[in-house]
């Protein structure tokens, strides 16, 4: 279907740029692969700029797969702040495990080795293999789709596996002898500089010539990409409860399950207001969210006596949306009425493992989502 001289062209012209106007990253100055790897998975749904610093600082804390392998997760949390997707970061952790048991602690190569690793899919193996490795191995994301359907003029959705596949075999006859490692990053570079998704840097790209998209005035409407659903609303009380006697002065913070969305960060106690007849609501008149926040916490075993409102805030993920209402709460003591609440009560007090009361200073010990850490910093500059 492609005639071979144009994927000849395309391969040739592409290295040449690229050895001109690669970007200098810090992963690029090395050939380690736990390098390549940690990179790799950070730029996982994650900007360039973003990641540099964060990559730096990981590298400088756990500068070796061991020395990844033996720390406590909550460490890796905690270097992970403020990047999301936090299971990557525990199966990265998860993954450096395997790595010393079954490799002794050495990063393998092989295909089915490299994508045995807990949180390695197709994409983060063929990255490793080709840019670490120099292994003629296929790295397919988005940027790289993107490229290639607009050279290529691959009409198909990028969202169907039979598209990603039919890519992945594409790379394959297009990686010259030797180049795996330049030109899977030649491929990434191009897409990150001037292969944009929105007005792509045509006139100065290396392979225009023969780009079929751009010779059928397509360039802006490939890829063709089918709309991911909205994520679901969710409306959530939150409540930055503040302690009172030998607790006078700080807040309480909760750690979430082990497993799940954000498992094992840190966080402020908040409660799901349930849809009405399946609509959620935006926000709440602030009575009615003081009595809900007041008694969904008691059930909880949190005695709270609701202040007033601080803030809204909202966090997007992939498919859930929070919209919060944060209300500043004062701990209750608890009333004898509340037996049941006071077992539980009493052990937050004495520091049961997944609360904690902390001060302002504290919050560097503890790791939390974005959304908490602009809370929090609201309220404690107020
Ligand atoms: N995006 C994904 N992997 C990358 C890499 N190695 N360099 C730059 N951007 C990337």
């Amino acid at each position: 279907m492609h005639n071979t001289e144009h994927k000849r062209y395309f391969s040739q012209e592409l290295l040449d740029w690229y050895e001109i106007n690669k970007r200098d990253l810090p992963w690029r100055r090395h050939r380690d692969p736990y390098y390549i790897w940690v990179s790799e998975i950070m730029l996982q749904q994650t900007r360039v700029d973003t990641v540099i610093p964060y990559f730096h600082r990981f590298i400088e804390r756990f500068p070796t797969i061991q020395s990844l392998a033996d720390a406590p997760e909550d460490d890796v949390l905690k270097c992970w702040e403020g990047l999301g997707y936090y299971s990557r970061a525990r199966n990265l952790q998860a993954a450096a495990r395997q790595v010393t048991e079954q490799y002794d602690g050495v990063m393998p190569s092989g295909k089915d080795e490299v994508s045995g690793l807990k949180g390695i899919g197709p994409y983060t193996s063929g990255a490793i293999r080709s840019i670490a490795f120099n292994i003629p191995a296929a790295a397919v994301d988005g940027n790289v789709m993107r490229v290639l359907s607009r050279y290529f003029l691959i009409e198909e959705d990028i969202m169907k596996v039979k598209t990603r596949t039919k890519m992945e075999e594409l790379v394959l006859t297009l990686v010259p002898d030797g180049r795996a490692s330049d030109f899977t990053q030649a491929l990434m570079e191009l897409g990150a500089l001037i292969c944009t998704p929105k007005s792509p840097k045509c006139l100065v790209c290396p392979v225009m010539e023969h780009c079929s998209a751009r010779l059928e005035g397509k360039e802006e409407s490939l890829p063709i990409k089918t709309k991911a659903k909205p994520p679901r609303p969710e409306y959530r009380l939150t409540a930055i409860v503040e302690g009172t006697g030998v607790h006078e002065g700080k807040i309480l913070i909760r750690k979430r399950p082990a497993a799940g969305l954000l498992a094992g960060m840190w966080e402020l106690p908040h409660v799901i207001v349930p849809a009405d007849g399946g609509s959620v609501p935006a926000a709440m008149p602030e009575e009615t969210a003081m009595v809900g926040l007041r008694d969904a916490l008691l059930e909880e075993g949190i005695p709270v006596q609701p202040i007033g409102h601080v803030m809204d805030a909202e966090h997007t993920f992939s498919h859930i949306q929070w919209n919060m209402g944060v209300y500043r709460c004062k701990w209750q003591d608890v009333p004898p009425a509340a037996l049941q609440a006071a077992e539980s009560a009493a052990a937050y007090e004495t520091g049961e493992e997944n609360f904690r009361w902390i001060h302002v200073q504290d919050m560097e010990r503890y790791a939390f989502p974005n959304v908490f850490i602009r809370i929090l910093k609201v309220y404690f500059s107020s």
